[in-house]
């Protein structure tokens, strides 16, 4: 399964980025809007620091299909022509989506809540659909079973299109997703550092340091005693 970091704080991004394998970033207009700083500076920016060869994942805006397709071109000239286009699958979405394929753009149908879209967005050839797990459990849904059940309409249907599922709550319904086989997950920060943290192997750890420095004396490591 691959992982991206579903934020746009560059600094986040650096730092999860020097401990966790990952393999790009996504982002939406909202996250954006919380960097308080004008998008092709920051999305520029995430670029330059993550390289051309790994995801990056920028939504469009416009709500028709001709200005999601102008967003589009303009996301592909300012960050490069492998950017995967986030388009939400809404009528003119499906439009767009398809138009873009039809150019051989990456494409990534996101705002997606219902095996429904997913299944059309997959039909109009998008690379990856986003369910939003936490979202659809919100709903009184069942978010994470969405997310499996739309993985298993692709497969069954010879599909190409992955699930790259997003909005998570916490660290176990990744896991979880990842036993199931799912194509990607997008993450926030705090989450994914919940995924490492764990109080008994903190302890553990502890143990043997103290250990260690009963026998060898305080500070002591490997490369000094
Ligand atoms: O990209 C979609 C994802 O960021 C939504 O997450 O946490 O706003 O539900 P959230």
């Amino acid at each position: 399964m691959k992982i991206l970091i579903d934020d746009a704080d560059l600094e986040k991004i650096r730092e999860i980025y020097g401990v966790y394998s990952v393999d790009g970033v996504t982002t939406n207009p909202t996250i954006l809007a919380k960097t308080g700083k004008p998008p092709f500076e920051i999305l520029k920016g995430i670029r330059e620091y993550i390289g051309q060869e790994a995801e990056l994942h920028v939504q469009v805006v416009a709500g028709y299909a001709e200005g999601m397709l102008e967003d589009a071109r303009r996301i592909l000239k300012e960050l490069g022509e492998n950017t995967y286009i986030k388009v939400p699958v809404t009528r003119e979405g499906l439009k767009a989506i398809k138009a873009l394929k039809m150019e051989g753009v990456n494409v990534t149908a996101t705002a997606v809540y219902t095996r429904m879209q997913a299944f059309l967005a997959g039909k109009a050839g998008a690379d990856y659909t986003a369910p939003y797990v936490n979202r659809i459990d919100n709903l009184g849904a069942d978010g994470l079973k969405t997310a499996k059940d739309i993985h298993d309409i692709f497969k069954r249907n010879g599909m190409r299109t992955e699930v790259l599922a997003a909005s998570f709550k916490n660290s176990q319904q990744i896991l979880e997703l990842c036993e199931y086989g799912v194509g990607a997950s997008t993450i926030a920060p705090d989450i994914m550092e919940g995924m490492i943290k764990n109080e008994c192997v903190t302890a553990a750890v502890e143990r043997f340091v103290s250990d260690f420095e009963q026998l060898c004396g305080t500070g002591k490591t490997m490369s000094d005693c």
